[in-house]
């Protein structure tokens, strides 16, 4: 038996980059409460749920809003943030990540999605990539987000699989203690500087699959 007998994928940054898009509509937001938000604070955002990331950004900018204003804004943002994923295709998913998936179904791998977003599966058949789950975590079935472990722990309990025989793929530094917390391997995507917690890191899956995965 494999040691990795199940991967659990974090969806914004791991299959499609959808960052930018959520840049952009916090941005905007910001903007129009008459501040800026940088790239670099927006990384803060990563990994993060929707209504934290409104704190977030509102903390950054050191506005105050009733609890009604602030569904609205979250609301507002999050019409403007669909808008701008529309323009997405099967091209957007990330380099090899299709591969790596038919990989992983043709050894009979299970995959599962972990994912903080509500927007999960509207994004995954955009890319026409729903297919390739055997489950979904979303943003509308967790209750603690990461960088509490309940997300992935979710995810390997639907899949029959013990937590230390998962591999998580994450590239926000939340989702990696997240992981870790749930006794999982925890592979990194994007920079080993940013992602100190992971047990290996890779800039993509351009490179990787089923053998360098085992070597692990
Ligand atoms: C995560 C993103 O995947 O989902 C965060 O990294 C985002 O930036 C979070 O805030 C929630 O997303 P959504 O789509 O429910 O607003
Ligand atoms: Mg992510």
């Amino acid at each position: 038996m494999p040691s990795i007998q199940a991967c659990l994928f974090d969806l914004d940054g791991v299959i499609v980059d959808t960052a930018q898009f959520h840049y952009i509509a916090w941005r905007e937001m910001a903007q129009d409460l008459g501040f800026d938000l940088t790239r670099e604070e927006n990384e803060r955002l990563k990994g993060i749920s929707r209504m934290e990331s409104l704190e977030i950004v509102l903390s950054i900018g050191g506005v105050h809003l009733s609890e009604e204003e602030k569904l609205r804004r979250a609301a507002d943002k999050n019409a403007r943030y669909l808008d701008l994923c529309m323009q997405m295709t099967p091209d957007d998913a990330l380099p090899g990540v299709r591969r790596f998936l038919d990989e992983l179904k043709q050894n009979g791998i299970p995959s599962g999605l972990g994912s903080a977003s509500k927007n999960a599966k509207v994004i995954l058949e955009r890319i026409d990539m729903l297919h390739y789950f055997d489950t979904i975590v979303d943003g509308n079935r967790i209750t603690k987000g990461k960088p509490d472990p309940q997300v992935f722990l979710m995810g390997a309990a639907d899949l029959n699989v013990t937590p230390a025989h998962c591999a998580v793929f994450e590239d926000a530094v939340a989702g990696i203690e997240s992981a870790k917390a749930a006794g999982m391997l925890a592979v990194g995507i994007g920079e080993a500087s940013v992602l100190t917690e992971a047990d290996i890191v890779i800039p993509g899956f351009e490179n990787f699959g089923l053998p360098q995965l085992e070597k692990i």
